[in-house]
């Protein structure tokens, strides 16, 4: 089966956040059952110095010759570079679209470099869905045609629109659309629609119109064979108002054909024994090389040495992730003996409020404004426990990295933290059988709460280390995953009998 798999990150190429994580992983979750999965991502800077540098070592790096050109598409031109994820010849294809007009510019995938969203979200995500479209239909004769096309986020999401209103090609290509998160939806207004080269039809309430606007991610869900988004608990979360974010009617009126699967992880990625990032390697056999790490991450950050309890976050510094509560439980954490390293960006209220915190308590609270993968990778081999206080939580990676390297994921009960944690109760903990700490409101009493028993537990050494063990010794790699998508496809591409 050859899936075109659209998405606008993917790892190692370009990431913002876990939707890059789950599309690079994708192509070999899928692969043992029979699924060929190509990937298309946009040209950014980085992903095309990447491609270069992945050319190795030709004097002058150049990009490869592209396989396709298309010298208008929604008015840009565009052409197609052809390579594989990993950079070997049998990797896993991608697919770059390189429309400089569109891509090639400073700052992220979504904005410039003062974080204000670029103007013309609407056509540089048209165009990438366009080209999937096209791609999917066959237009680009080396690669022949798919059988499915899998959209990710609304990015994508016009993908599975094209193929339903205006295909490439005259072969009905079933599509997936797949929620990363449904707080973005990629709304735009009515004035855009015109420019999206869709017949007049697809303005209804069953096609791209949203609100009086165009709703990219409404289209894919729309248009889609299939819905999916990346967890059990999600899946259902998203039917209420409060998560399905006015969208929730829809995933009601399509619920026989909404499925969550949950993430994985990437054991390559993310393996305490072999991860090179680690100032020591260790294992659930071995231990012992946890704490060489903790000494290194409590000293990269300046914080005080000792033996108490060191908790780490990694994230988007939003409401969502609920950084804010965090702000106001830092007190209490400190009073307690705990000391925080923080990695993220985002909020500048939230981040005022936690360099205020961290100025109170010099030694205790450090933090790290910024992105960095390693640090990322040292942080859940030095901490203790990871905080993920998330008001929403589609499926979340970072508790699921931290269970991998034994730093204990104290979360909330929302989405995919619900599904990935077994909390810490005494029935579980008398059972042999708890991995983290969950809570239920994210607030200042339900995350203190929840950071005092984290606390207790971490000064009961051997439930403690117990507690490590069982989440190390879980199963969160892509085997379940890729099985149930493969399955997913294959119902959608059964002959109809
Ligand atoms: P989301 O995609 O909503 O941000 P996830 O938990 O699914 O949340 O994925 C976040 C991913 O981004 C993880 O791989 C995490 O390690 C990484 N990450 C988040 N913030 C940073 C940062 N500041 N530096 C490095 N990695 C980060
Ligand atoms: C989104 C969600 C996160 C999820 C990720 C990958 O960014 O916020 O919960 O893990 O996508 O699916």
């Amino acid at each position: 089966l050859n899936v075109l798999s659209v998405s606008s990150e993917a790892v190692p190429f370009i990431k913002t956040g876990g939707l890059a994580d789950v599309a690079g992983a994708l192509p070999a979750a899928v692969a043992p059952h029979g699924v060929v999965m190509t990937t298309l991502i946009p040209g950014y800077p980085s992903v095309l110095s990447k491609l270069m540098a992945v050319r190795g070592r030709a004097k002058k790096p150049s990009l490869p010759k592209p396989i396709h050109v298309w010298d208008d598409i929604l008015g840009v031109r565009a052409s197609l570079i052809a390579a594989t994820i990993d950079g070997t010849k049998d990797g896993p294809r991608l697919l770059v679209l390189d429309a400089p007009e569109m891509f090639a510019r400073d700052g992220g995938p979504y904005g410039d470099p003062g974080g204000q969203d670029w103007g013309d979200n609407w056509r540089r995500f048209a165009v990438l869905a366009r080209a999937a479209a096209d791609v999917a239909g066959g237009a680009v004769a080396a690669l022949g045609g798919f059988d499915l096309l899998h959209a990710h986020d609304w990015q994508a999401g016009l993908a599975p629109a094209y193929l339903k209103f205006a295909p490439f090609g005259d072969r009905a290509i079933p599509s997936v659309m797949t929620i990363h998160n449904m707080a973005f939806q990629g709304h735009f207004g009515p004035e855009i629609f015109p420019a999206l080269g869709l017949p007049l039809r697809a303005w209804s309430m069953h096609g791209v119109e949203y609100h009086g606007g165009v709703g990219m991610l409404k289209a894919g869900l729309e248009a889609a064979h299939a819905i999916t988004t990346v967890s059990p608990t999600y899946a259902l979360e998203i039917r209420e108002p409060r998560f399905g974010m006015g969208l929730e009617g829809l995933i009601n009126a399509r619920g026989a054909h909404v499925h969550g699967v949950l993430n994985g992880i990437d054991p390559a990625e993310w393996n305490p024994a072999s991860d090179p990032a680690l100032a020591r390697p260790y294992s659930i056999k071995a231990m012992a090389g946890r704490r060489a790490n903790k000494r290194a991450l409590e000293k990269s950050f300046g914080l005080t040495r000792d033996d108490g309890p060191l908790f780490v976050v990694i994230s988007r510094l939003t409401w969502q992730k609920g950084m804010d509560v965090l702000g106001q439980c830092l007190d209490h954490l400190v009073g307690l003996g705990g000391r925080l390293a923080l990695l993220g960006s985002g909020d500048a209220g939230i981040v005022a409020e936690l360099t205020a915190a961290a100025e109170r308590h010099p030694g205790r609270v450090a933090l790290r404004i910024g992105y960095d993968e390693h640090l990322a990778h040292r942080m859940q081999a030095g901490g203790d426990a990871i905080l993920v206080p998330s008001r929403f939580e589609p499926c979340g990676l970072t508790q699921l990295y931290g269970l991998a390297y034994g730093c204990v994921p104290v979360v909330a009960r929302t989405g995919g933290l619900a599904d990935t944690v077994i909390d810490a109760n005494h029935a579980a903990v008398a059972a042999g059988v708890a991995t983290g700490v969950q809570f239920s409101d994210v607030d200042h009493a339900g995350l203190s709460g929840a950071i005092t028993r984290a606390i207790t537990l971490y000064h009961n050494a051997d439930t403690w280390r117990r507690i490590q063990k069982n989440g190390m010794g879980a199963d969160f790699t892509w085997s379940q995953s890729g099985a149930a998508y493969a399955s997913i496809y294959a119902n959608l591409t059964a002959e109809p009998a």
